[in-house]
C-alpha cells in the first residue's frame, strides 16, 4: 500500500494550531479520470449492492478516505446517489459508517484509523445536514478517533465536506430565510480543520437538494465524480 512520503514522525497526538507543519506534496497522478463513465456504473446493481458494504470498499491506490454517513439510510435519496459514485471512485476508500458500525458509536478502532490516515491525503465526509449540524455518527466518529488532541497523520491532508440540505440557496444567504451561508453552518468543520492542520477545501453542498428527481441526482452524481477525479488540494 501506498504510505504518505511526509508523514509526520511525532508520537505527540496534541497538534497545536499555531506550529502546524503542512505538506506540500501531493502523489503523482492522483488525479484519476471518472468523467463520463460515472453515468452508467451509478446506476449499476452493483453500486447499488455495494452501498450496504459492512466494511470499506477499496479501489486501487488509494489517496481519500471517504466517510458517510446518514441516521436514516433506508429513507435516504440524495446521499444514496452520492454514495453510488463515491464507491466507485478510483484511489479511494469508501466507509459507509452505519453501514459498518450500525447504531455503535463508541466501536471505533482509533490505532487502525490513525494508520489508515497515513496514506490518505485527502479525507471526504458525506452526511445530509440534520438540524445544521453533521450527522450524530460522524460526530461520534470524531470524538472517538480524534479525541480531543488531533491525530498528527491528519496535517496535511485535505477535508472535504460533502453535503446536502432541504434549505435552497436563497435561504442559505446572510439575507436570506435562514441567515446564514452553508459555510457559516459547516464553521464547526473549518475550524476542526484548522485545529488538526488539515487544508479545508471549499465544500460540494448540494442545496435544496431533497426531493430531486432522476435528473438532479445525476447532476449530483457527475459534480460529485468530477470533484473526487480532482488530486487532493494540500496547503
Ligand atoms: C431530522 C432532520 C433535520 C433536518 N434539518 C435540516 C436543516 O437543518 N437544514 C436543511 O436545509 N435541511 C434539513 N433537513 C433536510 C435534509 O437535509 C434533506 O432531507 C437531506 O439532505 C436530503 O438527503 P437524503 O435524501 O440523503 O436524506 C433535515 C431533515 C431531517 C430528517
Amino acid at each position: 500500500m501506498p504510505r504518505k512520503s511526509d508523514t509526520p514522525t511525532t508520537p505527540s497526538d496534541q497538534a497545536s494550531p499555531n506550529s502546524l507543519d503542512r505538506r506540500s506534496l501531493v502523489k503523482a497522478g492522483a488525479g484519476l479520470a471518472l468523467g463520463s463513465a460515472f453515468t452508467s456504473m451509478a446506476t449499476s446493481e452493483k453500486a447499488q449492492a455495494q452501498t450496504q458494504a459492512k466494511g470499506p470498499v477499496i479501489r486501487g491506490d488509494e489517496h481519500t478516505l471517504i466517510l458517510a454517513s446518514h441516521p436514516y439510510p433506508e429513507r435516504s435519496v440524495v446521499n444514496k446517489a452520492l454514495w453510488e459514485v463515491a464507491e466507485q471512485a478510483e484511489g479511494s476508500i469508501f466507509k459507509n459508517l452505519e453501514s459498518i458500525h450500525g447504531d455503535d458509536m463508541w466501536g471505533f478502532d482509533r490505532a487502525a484509523e490513525r494508520k489508515l490516515y497515513q496514506q490518505v491525503d485527502r479525507i471526504v465526509m458525506m452526511f445530509p445536514i440534520h438540524w445544521f449540524n453533521l450527522t450524530p455518527m460522524l460526530k461520534a466518529y470524531m470524538n472517538e478517533i480524534w479525541w480531543i488532541g488531533a491525530p498528527s497523520e491528519l496535517r496535511g491532508v485535505e477535508l472535504l465536506v460533502v453535503t446536502t440540505t432541504a434549505g435552497g440557496p436563497d435561504a442559505y444567504q446572510p439575507d436570506g430565510r435562514l441567515g446564514f451561508t452553508i459555510e457559516q453552518v459547516l464553521t464547526p468543520l473549518q475550524a476542526s480543520a484548522r485545529y488538526t492542520g488539515m487544508t479545508f477545501s471549499e465544500p460540494l453542498a448540494f442545496l435544496g437538494a431533497a426531493g430531486a428527481g432522476p435528473d438532479e441526482l445525476t447532476r449530483y452524481q457527475g459534480m460529485l465524480a468530477d470533484r473526487l477525479s480532482e488530486p487532493p488540494r494540500s496547503a
